[in-house]
């Protein structure tokens, strides 16, 4: 049985155990397993609450350096690789303070004072959180910034625009990449707000009720860097509403992500072909020679389950929960861990993708928006400014589509005295305006995607994303 922290006979408990834990239970309760995660703030946050002692005068000036020195031991103990706390420790609050005590002997056993585990993991994965939010930015920001350099490169490309995957009307392509850029925006806006409140200090709160140790909760904020202290210390070591929030705002990410990378399968495929897949971000088939498969964008759209997974695994866990800390918060640590990973990675991959996965095929795109009927709401448009009212016509352009479609032609390819004998208004400038080109231009209103429009898009993009 390793030695206890409290020193007691039966492992990390005090004195009221007198045996040791079932191996299988030992095994079941521990979290070192995974909280390992947290070593580094959960260093950060012990020094800053030793610093704090000292100042209050809990602990002598001499003392809290022992600690802070020790403390930094086992972060270099960690980096050289020979800090490796096994199941015994349970946890990695438990791991840090034993190892301390072996390193200092008695001065170690002080570290604690005022504190409680309860409110040591919330410090910890606060710290922890507000980390990788930063990162998160950072790689929406890269994403963003991909999306808008294929959109300047792509400024005068076409691509046909949907409803109900439906042939709709062309839209241009850089406007089409811009609104993933604004969900992006959104999505950076939601982490920068669930940090907002991630960045409240639960320590000092001690176990749930407080502490009659003359503390200082805002010394240790500050040090932090929190904004702002709980007050109220059964909520501060009883909340993980913003656990909830992170991985709602994560679920969204992947759902913008997801829906980019399900416009990339359908591009990339051979009825579509608008785009081609670079060799460095496609994979073949073990038995089809010929094959070239979208991996990254399908992993992307496949990944979404466990995020979503999670954030209904984190409202299931809480709810319910009696005040204050239970143990079942233990479990939101595998749930947050893993959303940053796979929301991290996914954004990582998706701009790579858009960096240099994805080549985009004027031609086949071109081809594909002249041979359609997406310019007719154009011909309703065009009899409308000549007075026409706007229901009338669009009955009218419909009996001109179905005329088409029976005798297998476009609207481009009816002549002029066709036109004519639908509506006397019909002049050769219709032949223009039905133009893909010109049918995009001119969609000026306002978040339209007239090339005008796309211009003032991609001038505000570039100095936002700067
Ligand atoms: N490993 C625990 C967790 O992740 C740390 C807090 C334990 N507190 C307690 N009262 N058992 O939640």
């Amino acid at each position: 049985m390793a030695g206890g922290v409290t020193g007691g006979g039966s492992g990390t408990w005090s004195d009221r155990f007198d045996q040791g834990l079932h191996p299988a239970i030992e095994r079941f309760n521990a979290s070192i397993g995974f909280d390992i995660t947290l070593l580094q703030e959960d260093l950060d946050g012990s020094i800053a609450h030793a610093r704090m002692l000292a100042e209050c005068g809990v602990i002598s000036a001499e003392e809290a350096s022992q600690l802070c020195a020790g403390l930094e031991t086992i972060r270099d103990e960690a980096a050289a690789g020979s800090f490796r706390p096994g199941l015994a420790d349970e946890d990695v609050h438990f791991a840090v303070e034993r190892r301390l005590i072996t390193l200092l002997g008695p001065v170690g056993k002080k570290l604690h004072t005022g504190r409680s585990r309860n409110d040591q993991v919330g410090t910890d994965l606060r710290l922890w959180l507000r980390r990788r939010l930063d990162e998160l930015n950072d790689r929406v920001l890269r994403f963003q910034r991909a999306l808008l350099q294929q959109a300047l490169d792509q400024r005068t490309t076409l691509i046909p625009g949907y409803t109900h995957l439906q042939r709709a009307q062309p839209v241009c392509l850089a406007h089409h990449l811009l609104a993933y850029v604004e969900m992006l925006e959104r999505d950076r806006q939601r982490l920068a707000d669930v940090r907002g409140r991630v960045n409240v200090s639960p320590l000092g709160a001690a176990a749930l009720a407080g502490t009659p140790v003359p503390i200082n909760r805002r010394s240790t904020a500050e040090a932090l860097g929190f904004e702002a202290i709980y007050a109220n210390s059964l909520d501060a070591v009883s909340d993980r509403d913003f656990a909830v929030e992170f991985a709602s705002a994560a679920a969204l990410v992947m759902v913008h992500l997801s829906r980019l990378a399900e416009e990339v399968i359908f591009w990339a495929s051979e009825e579509c072909g608008f785009v081609r897949l670079s060799d460095r971000c496609a994979t073949g088939s073990s038995l089809m020679p010929q094959k070239k498969n979208p991996d990254v964008p399908e992993l992307v759209r496949g990944k979404c389950g466990r995020v979503f997974g999670h954030l209904q695994g984190l409202l299931t866990m809480i709810k319910g929960l009696p005040l204050a800390y239970n143990k079942d918060f233990q479990e939101d640590k595998e749930a947050l861990f893993d959303l940053v990973r796979t929301t991290s990675d996914c954004l990582e991959a998706m701009a790579i993708l858009m960096e240099e996965g994805v080549e985009f095929r004027p031609e086949r795109l071109e081809r594909a928006v002249a041979s359609d009927f997406s310019n007719a709401t154009d011909v309703a448009d065009y009899l409308v400014a000549r007075g026409v009212p706007f229901r009338e016509a669009y009955q009218l352009v419909g009996a001109v589509v179905k005329r088409c479609l029976q005798d297998g032609v476009l609207l481009l390819d009816l002549s002029l005295e066709q036109w004519k004998s639908f509506h006397p208004v019909f002049e050769a400038d219709l032949f223009e305006a039905l133009a893909p080109r010109q049918v995009v231009a001119a969609r000026v209103s306002e978040g339209g995607t007239g090339f005008v429009r796309v211009e003032e898009q991609l001038k505000r993009w570039e100095s936002r994303l700067a």
